[in-house]
């Protein structure tokens, strides 16, 4: 256990800015101090939060980059026993949490979904159409990279990656151009792939880079956000206790969909599937709402940070009802497309 005299802790010298700081710590209640688990450490930012909000405040923090948690070793020095620093996928929180002692459950979860601005600014992580640098975009550094997708998936699969999870319109037409490309030989590099993409999607003025949507669902599919994710959701129900809190942010429509569905169920403003109950009982409530809707950043945060921009943020806390079974639709979602796009 790390109950100890609780110290200060310094903040970090962290590039990533954090978003949706003090609403995230509001929605957490974590001013009442507990077991916290930050799913998403990155540059440390929530976890920061969370130890200074209350003494009385520890935190299982997770991440799946082994830089992130490199980078946290300081942190965790300067918290005194408060903090622990996990390897690990998020979608594993129970385990995790369990591992580290905590087998009486937490009072809190939180995810941040997405990519830091050090996984981006680094062009040899291969995140960024920004800046050329090899076709990576493993957050672990491990299994198969987005170059091993593009130049092995067909024509098919690469479409609906890119439409399914990049919402982009013109995902046909971008994967014919992949074939195509690849008979000169293997894509190897952000460059290439941007190159190609950017003459074939129109840039809108003032939007977004032509290939922005095509980046994102190969980091998607790469890393299994949309799995991961449904998986940490049902983890969190499992390891909360009643009363505590479960908050997400996230940074675009697909995974707020899966958010939004989910607690949708779980507080009963939407019909769960049981195989279990009788034909139109409904599970009890396993959450109830804490924001009403989406809690986007203010005016103030999004000039000062664009990432902001985007982001919502969905809370809910645990009621004593028992964790209701799996989201079968949710997991269809979080499934598609699954030949050849995954590891
Ligand atoms: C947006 S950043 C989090 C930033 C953090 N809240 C802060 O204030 O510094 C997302 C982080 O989550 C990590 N991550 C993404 N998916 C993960 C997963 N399935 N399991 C664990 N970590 C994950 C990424 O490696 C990245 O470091």
């Amino acid at each position: 256990m790390m109950a100890r005299a609780a110290t200060p802790v310094e903040a970090a010298p962290a590039r990533h800015v954090p978003v949706l700081l003090s609403e995230m710590l509001d929605a957490l209640a974590a001013e009442r101090g507990g077991v916290f688990v930050d799913g998403t450490f990155g540059a440390g930012g929530y976890t920061q939060g969370i130890l200074a909000a209350s003494r009385r405040a520890h935190v299982v923090a997770i991440d799946r980059d082994p830089d992130a948690i490199a980078g946290g070793a300081g942190m965790v020095l300067k918290a005194k026993g408060r903090l622990v620093l996990v390897p690990a996928r998020f979608g594993d929180l129970d385990r995790v949490v369990a591992e580290a002692g905590f087998s009486d459950g937490v009072d809190g979860v939180v995810l941040d979904i997405g990519v830091s601005s050090m996984q981006l600014d680094e062009a040899e992580r291969g995140f960024s159409f920004r800046r050329d640098g090899p076709l990576d975009m493993r957050m672990e550094r491990d299994g198969d990279s987005a170059a091993d997708l593009v130049n092995r998936a067909s024509e098919a699969e690469l479409a609906d990656v890119f439409f399914h999870f990049g919402e982009e319109r013109r995902a046909r037409a971008v994967a014919r151009a992949v074939i195509e490309r690849r008979r000169k030989g293997r894509i190897e590099t952000t460059g290439e792939l941007a190159e190609l993409v950017a003459g074939l999607v129109r840039a809108e003025p003032g939007g977004i880079h032509p290939a922005t949507r095509v980046f994102q669902s190969l980091r998607i599919a790469v890393n299994d956000e949309l799995g991961e994710l449904v998986r940490a959701l049902h983890a969190a129900e499992r390891v909360l206790r009643p009363g505590g809190r479960l908050a997400v942010v996230t940074f675009h429509s697909l995974e707020d969909r899966i958010v939004k569905q989910f607690l949708a169920v779980r507080t009963g403003r939407a019909p769960g599937l049981s195989r279990h109950l009788p034909r139109g009982e409904a599970a009890a409530a396993s959450f109830a709402a804490v924001t009403k809707g989406p809690v986007a950043a203010s005016e103030a945060e999004a000039a000062r940070n664009p990432r902001a921009r985007s982001a919502k943020l969905r809370a809910a806390e645990r009621t004593e009802a028992p964790p209701q079974e799996p989201l079968t639709a949710l997991e269809a979602l979080a499934s598609l497309p699954d030949k050849g796009a995954r590891r």
